[in-house]
């Protein structure tokens, strides 16, 4: 797929990190409560739903401005939640009703890391969607790019994930960008001994130092999670955190920490078994505290309630 197709799969991933934050800071409960969901839910009610939602995904890659690669400069969520709104009211045109925003979305992220390179897995549907805007309540709450490896795993953990599980969703930087007030600290006065980070490769450093000046930060700017293959979904995330090129410091340490580091060369030598970690991670993450049976509500539009 050519270039100018997969830039809008950057801002999906962020979506994901998204889905992410939502699920560990907001929902309670943890990974055992998938009981009540099913492969074929929809089986009799829409039973084209995930052709219409891939359908969708495909054609959002397809649409991708090209001149938006050239200068990586992206206004964020607004495009980031259109392919979700989209595939909702493509699936609403056909199953009224029918199919939760929970589901769409995770469809559609699954959908979003196969089509950019990554792997395929089956999705377990029959959530239901949640009658509490979270979604608001997300900014100041989304895991802080200086919390140390060990507050991370504690927090994964209280949702039933492992470090494994961690370091395999992680992985999901292997696209998308990041702005650069979350790395910012890192490449000038890092602190009293170090101008740049000394655990950043000081080269990759500086090269940063030209879109992310000092002063008068253009907000809109981003810069690629990963510089070697930022349009494909691949085990090169963990390459460049053994080389130092990492662009965020939770991403760094990951490669430095005893208790990650070992998982970090192991996804670096195989991709498969990065892939293998992460569909087993996300499935759990796609069934942490869902909401089934009569619990919640089928949302008309996945902006907002039904009244
Ligand atoms: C990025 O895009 C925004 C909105 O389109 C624009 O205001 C800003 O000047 C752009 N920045 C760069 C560096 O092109
Ligand atoms: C992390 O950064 C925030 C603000 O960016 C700061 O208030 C906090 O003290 C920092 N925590 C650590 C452990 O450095
Ligand atoms: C600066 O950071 C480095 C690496 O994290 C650390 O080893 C060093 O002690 C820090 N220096 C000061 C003065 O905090």
């Amino acid at each position: 797929m050519a270039v100018s197709s997969l830039t809008m799969s950057l801002v999906f991933v962020k979506i994901s990190f998204l889905i992410l934050s939502l699920h560990l800071f907001f929902i309670p409960g943890n990974a055992a409560e998938t009981l009540s969901l099913s492969y074929d839910f929809y089986q009799k009610s829409c039973p084209n739903v995930e052709k219409i939602i891939h359908s969708v995904v495909s054609q959002k890659l397809l649409e991708a401005p090209a001149e938006r690669d050239s200068k990586i400069n992206l206004s964020l969520p607004g495009d980031g939640y259109d392919v979700f709104f989209r595939a909702k009211r493509a699936v609403e045109l056909q199953c009224p009703a029918i199919v939760s925003c929970a589901d769409v979305m995770t469809i559609a992220t699954r959908d979003l890391i196969h089509l950019v390179g990554g792997p395929r897995w089956e999705v377990t549907k029959g959530r239901r969607d949640g009658l509490i805007s979270k979604a608001s309540r997300v900014d100041g709450n989304i895991p802080r790019v200086n919390q140390s490896v060990s507050e991370i795993i504690k927090l994964f953990k209280s949702k039933g994930l492992s470090t494994l599980d961690m370091v395999a969703l992680s992985g999901g930087h292997s696209i998308g960008f990041s702005h650069c007030k979350e790395f910012i600290s890192r490449i000038y006065k890092y602190n009293a001994t170090f101008d740049i980070d000394p655990t950043m490769n000081q080269g990759f450093a500086l090269s940063l130092r030209r879109p992310c000046p000092k002063h008068n930060l253009d907000p809109t700017v981003v810069a690629l999670n990963d510089v070697a293959t930022p349009f494909v979904f691949d085990n090169f995330y963990y390459k460049n955190l053994l080389k130092g090129v990492g662009l965020l410091a939770t991403d760094q340490m990951l490669a430095l920490d005893s208790m990650t580091e070992g998982y970090v060369k192991r996804m670096a030598e195989d991709q498969s078994a990065f892939f293998k970690h992460f569909v087993a991670a996300m499935i759990k993450l796609s069934g942490i505290g869902v909401k089934t049976g009569r619990d919640g509500e089928i949302r008309r539009d996945c902006g907002s309630f039904n009244d």
